[in-house]
């Protein structure tokens, strides 16, 4: 067309039609301009200011939608001044956006799960979808259903709103889990076509059972070499039955191996396995050992007979299939997490008379699971709370006979920023004693690093000064190209869903690495927060929602608990699941996966704290029986 119009696009010389906008013009040419408040059917706003481009001797930056092209018009879309310009626009929007990209519930959990998702699959009765969903990032349901400490839960909007009682985010998950292991149509995740890569994963724990799941649907073939006669690691030998029955670990376990996995039992690396013959036959590794090596109380006369250290005493049990022989003895546990909880529920339940937990802070700084606490109390278990062992006393033999302890009060913060106790001079007191379990940490035991860095020609394996393996914190990626490392062997002693979580991270790169492609951590998204802009509290939700009283779990009876029968008996019917997931507030937004907001903001890196100070709160309007209108999330 003759009156067409020469115009210079990022440097190329290109005909603009009379009329068109630069957005209309860029389009045209192949050129992605960001826009949001632009709708080809209306009339331009110009509001947003995202769409922004640089035109020479124009002042300033031009909105594309609503600028008009002229004859000659030279015009720049990507560079750096464009982008800044960009940035700061998104900027502005997200500091004025009181919305939630993500509910709480997703973002406090370390693997991410979807909650807010298989809540609403729970309501409409789709059981297995939501394991589908659940197993998308936790490939462990019906065990995280049972044994996580659920920091989801801590987070869950709902305890502003009934007296801190959270959604029951676990027991749903477990509800739903074992719905669908029951169940004649299991989910079972695709598997893709055979890459013909070998994976050699080490230790059948959470991490590695994890890391086989992912890999596995990947097409690569797992091999899980496992030392003990039996799969799962810590959710075997650490966890007692009464919380985690083996039927249950053992259909998860087939869940994986179902897929293609093989586990190979009684083999150690570094003992009758070694890193010469595996590299001769997979492609990769992944080291999954876990942090299981116990530690003593560390007084003087620690080593006496009868005093064990925690785990030992949980493992030897689950290894021997006999029960410790407490009848009618007198049992200290000392520490204050979950394995003190596991040692005194079990030596209850092993026939002790009395069983003290011995921890020098106070209930409110226990980092044991509060339900672990309540429930070892109704057991029967007695706390001393602000008391420290300072002394082992043995009798002529060698055996425990009584333990000195100390009473501590609470001084300043330490780095974990719990209250340091400091011993009261004079407060010495015996306390005698049959057993003492000592629950005060757990090692990682890497005995393998000579092996590997002796026939390893792609790099070195190394250990932190915590005796942990060292690996990248975004890959999971070791000294050695083709390692990959993930769980509490690198973290040191830490929660079962953070060990999947890293499963899953040492599991993309491994898959990265064998695809010969670069090692890129999963990208961090924007996401937006509500308390970003101020702490939420009860009045933000009071009159808002409904309150609703939590569904409980139903438990043993107590006089029915000396024995290693589940005592948590999950929800009784469907009823009581879907009335519970009721109770679920959904916080996060129902445009997560779509929104051009959350897409740009991202890209351009959005900082919702760069222009902090006054914002718009909304309040949401539920007038309608379907659509809720959260003009927060506005961008007009
Ligand atoms: S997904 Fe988009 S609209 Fe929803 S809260 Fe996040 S940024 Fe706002
Ligand atoms: S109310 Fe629902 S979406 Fe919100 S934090 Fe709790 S479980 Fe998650
Ligand atoms: S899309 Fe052009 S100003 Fe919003």
């Amino acid at each position: 067309m003759s009156n067409q119009l020469n115009i210079i696009l990022n440097g190329k010389n290109i005909k603009g039609n009379p009329g068109e906008t630069i957005l209309q013009l860029a389009k045209r040419n192949g050129i992605e301009i960001p826009t949001l408040c632009n709708d080809p059917r209306l009339k331009p706003f110009s509001s947003c200011f995202v769409c922004v481009v640089e035109v020479d001797g124009m002042k300033g930056m031009q909105p594309s939608c609503s600028t008009k092209i002229n004859e000659g018009m030279k015009i720049e879309t990507e560079n750096e001044k464009v982008k800044i310009a960009r940035k700061t626009a998104l900027d502005l929007m997200v500091s004025n956006h009181y919305a939630d990209c993500e509910a709480p519930c997703k973002q406090t959990c370390p693997a991410g799960v979807d909650v807010q998702g298989y809540i609403s699959l729970i309501e409409k009765g789709l059981y297995s979808e939501a394991t589908a969903l659940i197993k998308e990032t936790n490939p462990l349901p019906a065990i995280c259903g049972r044994v996580c400490v659920r920091p989801c839960e801590v987070a869950c909007r709902r305890n502003h709103l009934d007296e801190g009682t959270a959604v029951g985010i676990d027991y749903m998950k477990r509800f739903a889990a074992d719905m669908d292991l029951f169940s004649e149509n299991r989910y079972i995740p695709e598997v893709a076509e055979s890459t013909g890569k070998k994976v050699a994963i080490i230790g059948a724990g959470p991490g590695g059972l994890s890391s086989a799941y992912f890999l596995q649907q990947k097409g690569h073939q797992c091999d899980i070499f496992e030392a003990s006669p039996n799969p799962g690691g810590w959710l075997r030998y650490g966890i007692p039955e009464y919380r985690l029955p083996n039927d249950i670990l053992d259909k998860e376990v087939a869940a994986v191996t179902e897929l293609g996995t093989n586990i190979l039992y009684n083999k150690k690396l570094g003992e009758n396995l070694s890193y010469k013959e595996l590299k001769k036959e997979y492609d990769s590794v992944i080291l999954t050992i876990g942090s299981q090596r116990g530690t003593l109380i560390g007084c003087e006369g620690d080593d006496a007979e009868n005093v064990y250290s925690g785990i030992d005493f949980l493992r030897n049990m689950e290894m021997t299939g006999q029960k410790y022989d407490f009848e009618g003895k007198t049992v200290a546990v000392v520490g204050g997490g979950n394995t003190a909880m596991d040692c005194c529920r079990t030596s209850l339940r092993c026939g002790a008379e009395k069983v003290y937990v011995i921890y020098r802070r106070t209930e409110k700084e226990m980092p044991a699971n509060p339900i672990e606490i309540h429930e070892s109390k109704v057991e029967g278990v007695e706390y001393m709370f602000l008391t420290n062992p300072s002394k082992v006393n043995k009798d002529k033999d060698g055996k425990l006979k009584s333990m000195t302890c100390l009473k501590m009060e609470l001084g300043e913060p330490d780095a974990s920023g719990r209250r340091r106790p400091v011993p009261i001079e004079g407060s010495e007191f015996d306390i005698e004693l049959d057993y003492a379990l000592a629950a005060i940490g757990q090692k990682t035991e890497v005995n393998f690093l000579e092996d590997i860095n002796e026939h390893s020609d792609n790099g070195k394996l190394e250990v932190n000064r915590w005796g942990d393996i060292d690996a990248d914190k975004s890959t999971l990626q070791t000294g050695v190209k083709s390692i990959f490392a993930a769980g509490d062997g690198v973290t040191g002693p830490a929660t079962i869903i953070e060990a999947v979580a890293q499963a899953k991270t040492a599991s993309r790169s491994c898959h990265q690495y064998l695809m010969g492609l670069t090692l890129e951590p999963e990208p961090k998204e924007f996401i937006s927060r509500r308390d970003t802009f101020k702490e939420l509290t009860t009045s933000d939700f009071l009159g808002r929602y409904q309150k609703q009283i939590r569904e409980e779990m139903p438990v043993l009876e107590a006089d029915d608990r000396v024995n290693f029968k589940e005592v948590e008996l999950g929800y009784s019917d469907e009823k009581v699941a879907k009335h519970e997931a009721e109770r679920c507030l959904e916080c996060g937004c129902t445009e997560f996966h779509t929104c051009d907001l959350k897409k740009y903001a991202t890209q351009y890196d959005a900082d919702q704290k760069h222009f902090e100070g006054d914002y718009h709160a909304y309040e949401l309007d539920f007038s309608h029986p379907f659509i809720e209108i959260d003009n927060n999330k506005c961008i007009l």
